[in-house]
């Protein structure tokens, strides 16, 4: 963590009202985003689209920010509930956004072909057959769509996968050429090309290239039947660290390598879409909370801090733990033998009632008293908004913007 968060979350956890009152908020740094993007601005593509998948942060600060840079073409949204948000904070070019999601509802897909979006991409023939009833319905001759493919290649080395495997995302490339002889007979569906993003959280650049070269040649191939596609969703999937281990993202490898996979297969007319989430805004976030109690039972510590899973369920749901840091607040003792924390491995538990309430477990802390600070790093993506907020009806996290 640097200077700059750290003295931000002591003066507010010091000085500001709100969060005296209610010791548990996500801190935003709006230039770590900026970097973020820098990047990317640095090394892609003159052909790669950069959009933000807004699901991994819906703060409205943070995606008035991320949108804020020429280079982001628009956001992917995931309900029109993201859309409405996005539309609050003056998004009204429509053709600025692309929407994925299994099961999208019938009435989610008339409000799309209405809007007219670039992309609502289609992972089913009953999507399909849907949006062109609507289309039909509304008199609209065509509705730009690309095919989302389940690829029949696992990622190997990613956080999440949503493709390579069994999955509800998109279609089976099993049955590809069957059900886009249905696809293909609906008069209203312009299919523009195909949207296969597969894992989340990848950090090697290589794993991604090897999956790239296997869906090059799966577009080669589908284009003998679909016609030449204007364009290839990759999705998202650059991963960030969540080890202190300082290793990265190396984007310019990436645009390097993708670029010599474009020349290898002919590939220099087509669009590739990139939307990305954590690499974006994970970093510049963090979630902080302050401890409220350190109990000492049965051999072992447990730090309880004011906010547990219910403002950041990430760790637990995903068995990986952040990076933590404390900021000493230097509180004073309540009594003689109150219980610190001096170089002992600990859990950091939340205030629910239940024991899997933990932001943290088996960590090494250094030193830790009530009162002080604990800070968990990369917590800007899939943090606050994937979190069970309204559980026991505590206060909600404040979510606090460093400018
Ligand atoms: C369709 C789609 N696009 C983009 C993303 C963003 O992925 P990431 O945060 O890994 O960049 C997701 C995440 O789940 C997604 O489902």
């Amino acid at each position: 963590m640097n200077r700059k968060v750290e003295d931000y979350i002591k003066s507010i956890f010091s000085q500001n009202p709100s969060v005296i009152a209610n010791p548990t908020c996500y801190v935003y740094d709006l230039e770590e985003i900026t970097n973020r993007i820098g990047e990317i601005e640095k090394y892609k593509l003159k052909n790669v689209s950069l959009y933000y998948a807004m699901k991994a942060n819906p703060n409205l600060e943070v995606l008035e920010h991320v949108l804020s840079h020429k280079i982001i073409a628009g956001i992917e949204i995931a309900s029109i509930g993201e859309l409405e948000k996005a539309r609050s904070i003056g998004l009204t070019d429509n053709s600025r956004v692309l929407f994925t999601g299994p099961g999208k509802t019938v009435q989610e897909l008339e409000e799309s072909v209405k809007s007219g979006l670039r992309f609502i991409n289609v992972e089913s023939v009953v999507e399909a057959i849907r949006i062109n009833q609507i289309a039909k319905k509304l008199g609209i001759e065509k509705v730009n769509v690309l095919l989302r493919v389940n690829i029949n290649y696992f990622l190997d080395g990613a956080e999440e996968y949503m493709a390579g495997k069994s999955t509800k995302m998109g279609i089976d490339q099993a049955r590809f050429y069957e059900d886009y002889e249905v696809i293909s007979k609906l008069n209203h569906i312009n299919v523009c090309g195909f949207h296969v993003f597969a894992a989340d959280g990848v950090l090697d650049f290589n794993v991604l290239l090897r999956y790239t070269d296997f869906v090059f040649r799966f577009v080669k191939e589908a284009e003998k039947t679909v016609g030449i596609v204007d364009v290839i969703d990759f999705g998202g999937g650059f991963g960030i660290d969540y080890t202190k281990s300082g290793k990265y993202f190396d984007t310019k490898a990436y645009f390097k390598g993708l670029n010599e996979l474009i020349k290898k297969y002919s590939f220099e007319n087509k669009e590739f879409i990139l939307e990305l989430g954590k690499y974006i805004v994970g970093s510049a976030g963090y979630y902080a909370t302050q401890i409220v109690d350190i109990k000492d039972c049965k051999g072992m510590k447990h730090i309880v801090t004011a906010g547990g899973v219910n403002h950041m369920r990430l760790p637990i749901a995903t068995d990986r733990k952040h990076p933590v840091y404390i900021v000493e607040m230097g509180i004073p003792k309540l009594y003689d033998k109150q219980t610190e924390v001096s170089n002992e491995t600990v859990d950091i538990e939340g205030p629910l009632c239940m024991t899997e309430d933990k932001i943290s477990w088996d960590e090494f802390i250094k030193s830790a008293k009530i009162g002080d600070v604990v800070v968990l790093t990369q917590s800007g993506a899939y943090c606050y908004s994937a979190s069970t907020l309204w559980f026991l009806s505590h206060q909600m996290p404040l979510e606090l913007i460093i400018k």
